[in-house]
């Protein structure tokens, strides 16, 4: 489903999903009060980048039962298609745990994953996805912005990208349904990390205070594990660590 404009593909999914099929795509050219994660807004030019939501719904022949502790698979699936469709224009993305994907230090991609949960499984997600397609400048207050067009010189038509790019998240959905969703996509996500097993600089939010540490991975219900310089090997979950990006 194409909109010219919307507030959020969000949004509207949310409004929408008790009569959407499982699977549906709600899209925009436009979007008036985009949303990011942590509360960020999420600003597009218009007609340029892809902004969608894909919507799941678990429990069906298609998408069976997904246990609320397995959701960060739905991060798995989504990372992964992303990486795979940037491949086709020969770019080598790295996904910034938990929802960004990165080239080299800068983010073309974002996610907003969100979950319905209900009695400890996953009743549906909304997954929305903001990728920089054929932007060409941003705004001075974005930090690291690119897009597939500044990355590959390439310019995409809009409908077509995004038939492929959920072909490539489908692949990813099918293998997690497949192999019964449990560290189906774990190896493939650990090799595709931004910054694992190097040295980096990160902010740890609950006292503020900045220490150096190297990704190791993530643990069974989708922390972060760090290891720190002292030897200790910590868990953070989502909002409760930064990343350190010159
Ligand atoms: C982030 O990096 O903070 C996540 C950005 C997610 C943006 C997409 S655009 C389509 C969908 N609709 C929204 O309002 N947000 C997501």
């Amino acid at each position: 489903m194409w909109y010219e404009s919307v507030d959020s593909t969000n949004n509207e999914a949310a409004r929408l999903i008790s009569s959407l099929d499982n699977l549906s795509v709600i899209s925009a050219l436009h979007q008036t009060a985009g949303r990011g994660q942590r509360g960020n807004t999420w600003n597009s030019d218009s007609g340029t980048n892809l902004m969608f939501s894909l919507v799941l719904k678990f429990g069906d022949r298609v998408l069976p039962v997904l246990p609320a502790t397995l959701q960060f698979a739905i991060s798995e699936a989504t990372t992964l298609g992303i990486a795979e469709f940037l491949k086709r224009y020969g770019i080598s993305a790295r996904i910034k745990w938990p929802n960004d994907i990165y080239v080299y230090d800068r983010k073309i991609c974002g996610i907003l994953i969100e979950n319905r949960i209900r009695n400890g499984l996953v009743s549906a997600s909304i997954v929305g996805i903001g990728l920089n397609l054929n932007q060409e400048t941003f705004p001075d207050n974005l930090p690291n912005p690119t897009s597939v067009f500044l990355e590959s010189g390439k310019v995409s038509d809009i409908r077509k990208s995004l038939e492929y790019l959920l072909d490539d998240i489908g692949k990813y959905l099918d293998i997690l349904v497949s192999e019964g969703y449990a560290d189906a996509l774990r190896v493939p996500y650990l090799k595709k990390m931004y910054r694992k097993d190097a040295v980096h600089l990160y902010i740890d939010n609950l006292d503020g205070h900045e220490f150096e540490g190297i990704i190791r991975g993530i643990s069974d219900n989708g922390c972060l594990v760090v290891e720190t310089s002292d030897g200790f090997v910590r868990e953070f979950a989502f909002k409760e660590i930064s990343y350190v990006i010159s």
